[in-house]
C-alpha cells in the first residue's frame, strides 16, 4: 500500500513508520519534516499535500497539537488549540482526503489516554480527542466505497516518558512498538469506527 503518515517524523510517527516501512511505501509529511510539507490547520495547506502526493491508500496521523498547562490560568483560546489543530486538522484530512482515496482505503487517526483518563494539564488534549474518537465513530458509519476509518488512542509513550513521566504518577509507560502495532492493526486490518485503546 501506499500511506501517508502525517506527523511521522515524530515520537509515535516515526514508530509507525519503523514498523509500516517494512511493507508498504510510505510517504511522511510535516511541517517542517518528512518528504513532503502540510499544515492540518490549513485547508490551503492539505490541498496543496494531497495534490502533491497523488494516488493512496491509507492515511495516518501522528500529528495535531493542543496546549499543556495548569488549568487554573488556562484561557478560551488556548482550550481552541487543540480544537483547532488537533481535532478539526484531522477531520480535515479525512474531509479533503475521502474523495481522493483508493476504493477500500483507510484513514487512521490519533486521541490518546488523556480522554477518558485525564490530568489536569491537558484539558486541551481532552476535548480534541473527544471529538476525534466522536468524529471517528460518527464517520464509520457512512463512508463510501468500503473505507474505513479509526482512531488510536495511545497511553503514555515509551519515548515521551520522561518528558511527561511527571505528570502522570504511577502510569506505565507503553512501549513505541505496541502503540505502533495498534497503528498496523487499523491500516492492514478489517475495523471501522472503532477507537483502538493501548494502555
Ligand atoms: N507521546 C505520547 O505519549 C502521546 C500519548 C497519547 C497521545 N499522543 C498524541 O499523539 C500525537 C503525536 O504525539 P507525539 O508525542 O508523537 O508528538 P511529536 O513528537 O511532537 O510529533 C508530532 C509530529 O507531528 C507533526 N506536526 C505537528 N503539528 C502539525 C501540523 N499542524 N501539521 C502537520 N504536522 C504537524 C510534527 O512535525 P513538524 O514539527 O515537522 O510539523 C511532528 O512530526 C499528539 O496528538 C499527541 O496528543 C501522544
Amino acid at each position: 500500500m501506499r500511506i501517508i503518515v502525517v506527523g511521522g517524523a515524530g515520537t509515535i510517527g516515526t514508530a509507525v513508520v519503523e514498523l509500516l516501512s517494512a511493507r508498504h511505501d510510505i510517504v511522511v509529511a510535516g511541517r517542517r519534516s518528512g518528504d513532503v510539507r502540510v499544515d492540518i490547520s490549513s485547508e490551503d495547506s492539505v490541498r496543496s499535500m494531497y495534490r502533491r502526493i497523488g494516488s493512496f491508500d491509507a492515511l495516518v496521523c501522528a500529528a495535531g497539537e493542543a496546549h499543556f498547562g495548569p488549568f487554573e490560568t488556562v484561557t478560551e483560546e488556548e482550550l481552541a488549540q487543540g480544537v483547532h489543530s488537533k481535532l478539526l486538522g484531522q477531520v480535515r484530512l479525512v474531509l479533503l482526503g475521502r474523495s481522493l482515496i483508493s476504493d477500500g482505503g483507510s484513514f487512521t487517526l490519533m486521541s490518546g489516554y488523556v480522554f477518558d483518563d485525564p490530568i489536569p494539564e491537558a484539558t486541551s488534549f481532552a476535548i480534541a480527542n473527544g471529538g476525534v474518537e466522536g468524529f471517528v465513530r460518527a464517520a464509520g458509519l457512512s463512508l463510501e466505497r468500503h473505507l474505513r476509518i479509526n482512531a488510536v488512542s495511545p497511553g503514555l509513550a515509551q519515548d515521551s516518558y520522561e518528558q511527561f513521566g511527571p505528570f502522570n504518577p504511577g502510569r506505565t509507560p507503553v512501549p513505541m512498538r505496541t502503540i505502533a502495532s495498534a497503528f498496523q492493526r487499523s491500516v492492514e486490518g478489517w475495523r471501522t469506527g472503532e477507537v483502538i485503546r493501548v494502555r
